[in-house]
């Protein structure tokens, strides 16, 4: 399944991602950043009615100047401290900052986010291949794209669908910018159980894929 997986989000369709039944146990849309078109925020917010949210390469965010939120947020004495997180008492979210692109107008609608997405990929893309910086001169904060910084090593460090999603764009060679959303259950009040994610992935055409594949065909390239 990761190859099909892997292709489909080259494509830049949609996958599927569930991270472990140890760990949330839930499962988000993740589709590559430079993909992302105003219906694809449309789907997000409506099948999967999570916090959409934008991964990205740790490199790129160091040269970006983008920090955890909970390191700058120390000193209020609210910031999350490694142990907070009650499924992954080893590590601290991986939330950055909140950005709009300059452009938009309110920053929330489908067309703003689609923009501050798709802006956020060609930043990366740039800065990773020795551009300049102008982040600062494309994006402003607060706003209405919670961006993630994944952690340095990746998997080696950290397995949320921040990292797993990033791993697989480099796996897929397309630019390390992955725009997720947590699927929820509007019946129960709950994450969508992995059944009924699977369900939803076969009912509509999307490759479903689990944090142990990630994580599978991720080593098995490392040691190759
Ligand atoms: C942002 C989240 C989600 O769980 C998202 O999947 C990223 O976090 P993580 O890397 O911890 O899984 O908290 O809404
Ligand atoms: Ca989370
Ligand atoms: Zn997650």
């Amino acid at each position: 399944m990761i190859e099909k997986g892997l292709e489909a989000f080259k494509r830049g369709e949609f996958v599927l991602l569930f991270d472990f039944d140890d760990r949330e146990g839930e499962t988000d849309f993740a589709i590559r950043s430079d993909a992302v078109k105003p219906e694809h925020i449309v789907r997000m917010r409506k099948d999967g009615g999570g916090l959409i949210c934008t991964a990205l390469h740790p490199q790129a965010a160091k040269n970006f100047g983008l920090p955890f939120a909970s390191e700058i947020l120390q000193p209020t004495h609210l910031a999350e401290q490694e142990g907070d997180i009650p499924y992954d008492r080893r590590n601290h979210s991986s939330f950055s900052l909140w950005v709009n692109h300059r452009d938009t107008f309110t920053g929330i609608t489908d067309i703003d986010r689609a923009l501050t997405v798709t802006s956020l990929a060609d930043q990366v893309k740039r800065t990773l291949n020795g551009g300049g910086d102008t982040f600062a001169a494309e994006f402003r904060t607060p706003g209405h794209m919670a961006l993630l910084r994944a952690a340095d090593t990746l998997l080696d460090q950290r397995e949320g669908q921040t990292e797993l999603s990033i791993a697989l764009a480099e796996m897929a060679g397309v630019t390390p910018a992955v725009t997720i959303c947590e699927m929820l259950d509007e019946t129960t009040g709950r994450a969508l159980t992995k059944e009924n994610a699977r369900k939803y992935a076969d009912e509509h055409g999307f490759v479903f894929l689990e944090g142990k594949e990630v994580k599978e065909a991720w080593y098995a390239r490392k040691s190759a």
